[in-house]
Parts: structure tokens; sequence; C-alpha cells
């Protein structure tokens, strides 16, 4: 006898049902009046009385272990609704996933680059916390000089000679480094400047870079490559406008004006009545940025421009508040990516 109640509790360990309704079968089959758990308890009653007690508490355990079984796999059922027995309530309403979009900035930087890109410009990288020679010094921005004002720096920890970079000029000091000419690179990225927060500025944006080197390179080549990025970015009829302006690393430097997206020109809030948009910053490499940064000047000439990807954003898009670029809101963010 003790034989055939270890065997049946064996069997009530390894019972593994696949459907919720094996469960009540295996039930009745062993628990249910005629079952054989009461058949082993008929045969109990014949067993001579110095074994009662040992295979009495035996049957008694084997049973409360058969009904606690049996609970515990009905209950993992119910845990498991969609199991394959089921498919669930087909009346059910349906869910919505929401599908995440790709954020402005990276739309807007995506199509500058591609725009570069077949233009034979290919992307370069740098790092966003940088050193004082590849933000400033290669850059010929002379120690103590005001130029360094230009821009309000974020030092590192009291080390005046680690930064987070404030433009993305740095990454043409580290392209021209490590690479001979001919060069033709755009380099994208994120810049920091200490300036309060407000509608027009911010102190984290994004900017897009552009540095061509060869021999024989000339300001007309400057003025076509960025006509032609203008009117590939902001449309057929955009013109443009170059007007003289400073920058350490650049000589001669110029402001690159577009005529204005909203009125084509005649004048409106959005220009203050000029007709015109400022974008980017341009302008013939510093020879002494060349030599800084092992390039021959007298063999090679150069052009560079940078602008700001959220204010072109802004101007292609008529967004009035730079901030919301920062808020992540998904009513604002999922407005821009096409790919939708
Ligand atoms: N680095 C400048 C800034 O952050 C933008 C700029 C101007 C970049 C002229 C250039 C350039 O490469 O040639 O304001």
């Amino acid at each position: 006898m003790t034989e055939k109640i270890n065997d049946l509790l064996r069997r009530v360990e390894e019972f593994k049902p696949k459907a919720e309704a094996e469960i009540e079968e295996f039930r009745i089959r062993i628990l249910g009046k005629k079952g054989e758990l009461t058949a082993l308890m008929e045969e109990f009653k014949t067993v001579s009385p110095e074994l009662k007690r040992e295979l009495g508490q035996k049957i008694n355990k084997l049973k409360s272990r058969a009904m606690e079984r049996v609970n515990e796999l009905k209950a993992s059922f119910k845990n498991t609704p969609a199991s394959s027995s089921s498919i669930g309530d087909m009346t059910r309403p349906g869910t919505n996933d929401t599908i995440g979009s790709r954020h402005p900035i990276a739309v807007v930087k995506n199509e500058m680059l591609a725009i570069f890109e077949r233009m034979g410009y290919t992307v370069a990288d740098g790092p966003e916390v940088e050193d004082d020679w590849h933000v400033f010094s290669a850059l010929n921005f002379p120690p103590e000089h005001p130029a360094r004002d230009m821009q309000d720096t974020f030092f590192i920890q009291r080390s005046p000679d680690i930064l987070l970079r404030t433009h993305t000029s740095s990454i043409q000091v580290r392209t021209m480094e490590t690479h001979k000419p001919p060069i033709r690179v755009v380099c994208p990225g994120r810049v920091y400047r200490n300036e309060s927060i407000s509608y027009r500025s911010h102190c984290m944006f994004h900017q897009v870079e552009g540095l061509y080197i060869d021999e024989n390179v000339s300001f007309a080549d400057l003025k076509q490559s960025i006509e032609y990025f203008v009117k590939e970015f902001f449309g057929e009829d955009a013109v443009i406008r170059l007007r003289p302006s400073y920058f350490p690393f650049t000589e001669p430097s110029a402001e690159v004006d577009v005529s204005c997206v909203l009125c084509g020109g005649k004048g409106c809030q959005v220009c203050k009545h000029t007709g015109w948009l400022e974008i980017m910053g341009c302008g013939m490499v510093d020879p002494n940025v060349l030599e800084s940064c092992g390039i021959d000047p007298k063999k090679y000439t150069g052009f560079a421009f940078g602008m700001g990807i959220e204010r072109s954003a802004m101007l292609k898009y008529g967004v009035k508040d730079l901030r919301l670029f920062f808020e992540n809101d998904v009513r604002f963010l999922n407005q821009f990516d096409s790919a939708l």
C-alpha cells in the first residue's frame, strides 16, 4: 500500500495540464467519489491495526497535497488569461500604441547634413568637453584678448583649460590636426554657453560647422556653396547677402543673411521689417589657424562656416520660442517628423 500512496503522490506532483479543463478531470480522477484516493481509503480500512497510524498519516498528507496542487494549477491558469486555451475577450476595445517621432533638431540636422553630403562633404565629430586649445587658442583667439568674451564659457571645476565647447569650430581644429587636405567636412554637435534662458537664447543649443580646405579655394567658392545650401534648405526663392563681420578664425569674415522666409523680403515682424534674417557666420580660414593645425598656409586656403540648428529650424518652421525644443512636449515634437 505504501507503494501505491507514493506512486499517486508522484503523479500528483508531476501532473502538468496543457489546458485548464484537464485540471478538473484530474481532480475527479484522483479526489472524486470514485477516484483513486477514495479507493485507497477503502483499502486502508482493511490494513492491520499496527500499520494504520503510519499509513493514515501518509494518506492524509497525500490528500491535502493533491487538493493544494489542484488549487495551485487552477490559479496559475487564472494569472495567464492569454494562454493558448483562450484568445481573450474579442469585444474589448483595442489599445493604441503611441509611436515616437524624431526630434525636430534631429530632423533639421539630418536635412542639413544630407544637403552637404550631396556636395561631397563628410560628417565629422568631436567631444563636447574640450580644452582651451581646440575651442580658442588654435582658432586664433589670443590669451586675454576680448575676443574670448564673445562666448560666455562654462569651465569645468576651476580648471581654466577644460571647458564645455562654445562652438563646433573645435571640430575644425581636430579635423585639420588629423587629416591632410583636401578636407571637406560638416560637423554637427551640441554647444554650451553661459547665457540666460529666454525665447531666443539657451545655455545649450546645436550647431553645424563646415570646413573646406584645398589648393585655390576662394571666397567665390564659399559664397556659391552657401547659396546652394540655402536654396536647398529654405527653397528656390531664397536669396542671400553677405555682410562684413569679424571672427578671430577667419579673414575676411562675413555674416550670411537670407531673405525673410515669411514675407519673402517685403518686411514683417519676424525680420523686424528689414526683409533679412541672419543665419550663419563664415569666412576664409585665417592662415594662423591653418598653421596652428599643421597645414601649410602658402599651399592651401579654405573656407569655414557655422550656423545654429535651432535658429534655422525656428525660421524654417515659424517656431517663436526656442525653449520648446527642450521641453519635450510630444504635441510640439511630433509635428516635424515627415517619416510618420
Ligand atoms: N563659431 C561661430 C559661432 O559660434 C560661428 C562661425 C562663424 C563658424 C564663422 C565658422 C565661421 O566656421 O567661419 O558663432
